[in-house]
């Protein structure tokens, strides 16, 4: 059985196409989006989550989710490519799991290419909801988790260049 594998980062960092490359490389592995895991999980949206439940009952429900999953694998000998979303790290207990039972990387990219990323794919995001430039906040976000996104992952992969398959390649070969 392969050790999980989990993908931190940024928001806009890239980690659900990577993952996407990734499952293509590793078939016997399964995909799983911590967000979209939540979304079927309680039947709402992440941004539904945020506004009627606050960030906090969030950061929860990641935790909870991380749980279902690992316990789920280690019954029935599944391995999982998680991408996880941008802030589940934040979460000292999820943090201890990443680190316990997957081989986690860190897709670290520049706050120039997350800003470049997150104008082409503005998506919903409920944390950049802030009143401030798009810029001021992702460096203010960041400036708090880069150092947690370092510390928590075994690799640290380039992710600063949009070919997701080279950087899938990268983990493939750091495994
Ligand atoms: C968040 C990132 C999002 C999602 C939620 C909170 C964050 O995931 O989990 O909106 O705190 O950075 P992505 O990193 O996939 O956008």
């Amino acid at each position: 059985m392969m050790d999980n594998i989990s993908l931190i980062g940024f928001m806009g960092s890239g980690k659900s196409s990577v993952g996407k490359e990734l499952s293509k490389l590793l078939p016997s592995m399964e995909l799983i989006d911590l967000d979209s895991y939540i979304e079927a999980m309680t039947g709402s949206t992440i941004p539904e989550i945020f506004d009627s439940e606050g960030e906090a009952a969030f950061r929860k429900m990641e935790k909870a989710a991380l749980e279902d999953i690992f316990m789920t694998g280690e019954l029935t000998g599944a391995s999982y490519i998680l991408s996880l979303g941008g802030g589940t790290v934040m979460t000292e207990a999820c943090r201890r799991m990443i680190r316990r039972d997957t081989t986690c990387f860190y897709l670290k990219a520049s706050v120039d290419t997350l800003v470049r990323n997150l104008e082409k794919w503005p998506g919903d995001r409920p944390m950049l909801k802030s009143g401030k430039s798009l810029r001021s906040r992702v460096e203010e976000l960041m400036a708090v988790r880069g150092p947690v996104y370092e510390k928590t992952a075994h690799h640290i992969i380039n992710a600063d260049s949009d070919d997701y398959l080279a950087a899938a390649l990268d983990i493939v070969t750091s495994l």
